[in-house]
């Protein structure tokens, strides 16, 4: 039986996801939302998508309505389906479940968690006006989406062993949707509480919430309770089968106000409060549909942890991103949100939905991105080894685009310097990222999209270079496969476009 996935140290240090044994990069795509709740559907129209596109990965949502329709009584045929066809099509999956919380709702719960809002009372903006939003305050509630994610979870532990899901995502972008705080009963008996033992290490004071955390005292009492109910769900799951587990943020965008976000959710402000008191997810996860793509990674990096991106923008820019989060940040994998989509023709996105989700609708446009993300999925599919080979050692750089007045990058090398210059930005087009490789002295291989690599002699050095040959060229298992000898009027012309490209310089560095 094939070994149980998970999170460690690869030969290089870098926090990898294990599968099979050997660090894993997950190339994959999230699909909408309804799309895995239909077996035939997602053969006609999901895995032709996930095949051209050159996925390995893909993130599924299991609704817990389809699981247990009725109390205690549970269906798997959308869990077994969706493995067998996973399997047929080479792909593996990350296992998103939509149990209490989906987009700080409670939309997935099933029937008779839906009418019962007694047992599963609902979390309150105003006091005495209840949401359509379990609370988190409500233990029937978590208790209950435990039981039901635990036998999946089981069945899975039972059925998937050639573990086919190597990652689970627990709940969707949970938190307080429209207020700071849950003001229900139960909440505000919490609230009116010193904050607990597990809070004080990132205290200003002890003492009450508000003397803890000033104004964000309500968002740090909702991290702490959501965090709390998501550790159990996940560590309910894990007894059953252990696999690694992860929750994912709705960001903070203007206006910065909980409740605008959901508020409580992994949101960079709380990200300690979610790693003290939910101890059984394995990271954090930002679906980053901003422009600042690196600020937002920087944020779920910083202390070291490791990088998912669950859900990505559909506009071009992601094909050109996804370098960026493999080269710089070792992403364990990176995942555009509505992959099902891509191939088919376009509709303007729903702008008032998206305002509604505070997402900006260019993010959400996929019109025309699916050829530049198959170039570069194609590519980094190929360039894996080399990636898992030199990833966390000085021999793999990345370079990204900061901005429109970015205009390029001068990377100091060992003996040399690389300028890497960016093309213009043009509308919907990928934006100049990459990855430079070092595979010996005197080589350097370049990947990505839009922009113009030239080796240039260390500032003060009294060395010169000599161009050697430059080749355009592609990747297939690791190795650098050439494709044109680029010299005569074609010379010089060491430059990726839109679509993701390589090429392999070769040069001297040599004293005046
Ligand atoms: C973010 C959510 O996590 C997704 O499930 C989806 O609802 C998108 N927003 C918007 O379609």
């Amino acid at each position: 039986m094939a070994e149980l996935p998970y999170l460690g140290t690869d030969a290089n240090g870098v926090v990898s996801l294990f599968v099979d044994g050997a660090p894993y990069i997950a190339l994959g795509g999230e699909i909408h939302n309804s799309s895995s709740s239909n077996l035939d559907y997602m053969e006609e129209e999901v895995w032709p998508c996930v095949e051209q596109l050159h996925l390995d990965t893909l993130i599924v949502p299991l609704a817990w309505e389809s699981v247990e329709p009725r109390e205690g009584v549970y269906d798997f045929t959308l869990l077994d389906g969706l493995l067998s066809q996973a399997r047929l099509h080479g792909c593996k999956l990350v296992l998103l479940w939509f149990g209490l919380w989906k987009n700080g709702e409670s939309m997935y719960v099933p029937g008779w968690v839906k009418t019962d809002t007694k047992r599963f009372f609902r979390a309150m903006c105003v006091p005495g006006a209840p949401t359509q939003t379990v609370s988190p305050f409500c233990a029937a509630g978590i208790e209950a989406d435990a039981k039901a994610f635990s036998a999946v979870m089981a069945r899975l532990g039972e059925t998937d062993t050639e573990r086919t899901v190597i990652l689970v995502q627990v709940e969707n972008e949970v938190g307080l949707l429209s207020g700071e705080r849950d003001r229900c009963e139960k909440a505000e008996a919490a609230y009116s509480q010193d904050i607990p033992e597990a809070m004080k290490d990132f205290a200003e004071a002890s003492g009450s919430w508000a003397a803890a955390y000033g104004e964000d005292a309500p968002e740090y009492f909702m991290a702490y309770h959501y965090a709390r109910a998501l550790d159990a769900i996940a560590a309910a799951g894990k007894k059953e089968y252990n696999l690694p587990m992860y929750a994912n943020a709705w960001l903070s965008q203007f206006p910065d106000r909980p409740g605008h976000h959901p508020s409580g959710g992994p949101v960079a402000r709380v990200l300690p409060v979610w790693k003290a008191c939910a101890p059984h997810l394995d990271f954090l996860a930002p679906d980053i549909y901003v422009s600042d793509f690196t600020a937002v990674c920087d944020a779920y990096t910083k202390d070291g942890g490791p990088l998912l991106v669950p859900e990505a923008r559909r506009d071009p820019v992601t094909a050109s991103n996804v370098f960026y989060a493999l080269g710089h940040y070792n992403a364990l994998g990176f995942a555009p949100f509505g992959i099902d989509a891509f191939l088919k023709e376009q509709e303007e996105p729903n702008a008032q939905l998206l305002e509604e989700l505070n997402i900006d609708a260019q993010s959400f446009n996929c019109l025309g991105t699916a050829p530049f993300l198959e170039a570069s999925y194609r590519l980094l599919r190929e360039m894996k080894p080399l990636l898992l080979k030199y990833r966390g050692t000085k021999k793999l750089r990345s370079f990204i685009r900061r901005s429109n007045h970015d205009r390029g990058i001068i990377l100091p090398m060992n003996g040399y310097d690389l300028q890497l210059t960016y093309k213009n930005v043009r509308f919907r087009k990928p934006e100049s990222a990459g990855i430079v490789i070092e595979p010996e002295p005197g080589v350097i291989l370049i990947a990505g999209c839009n922009v113009k690599a030239e080796i240039l002699p260390k500032k003060g050095s009294d060395t010169y270079i000599t161009p050697v040959s430059l080749q355009e060229g592609t990747f297939w298992q690791g190795e650098w496969i050439p494709c044109r000898v680029l010299n005569g009027d074609e010379r010089g012309l060491s430059l990726l476009g839109d679509y993701a490209g390589a090429i392999r310089m070769e040069f001297s560095v040599s004293s005046l």
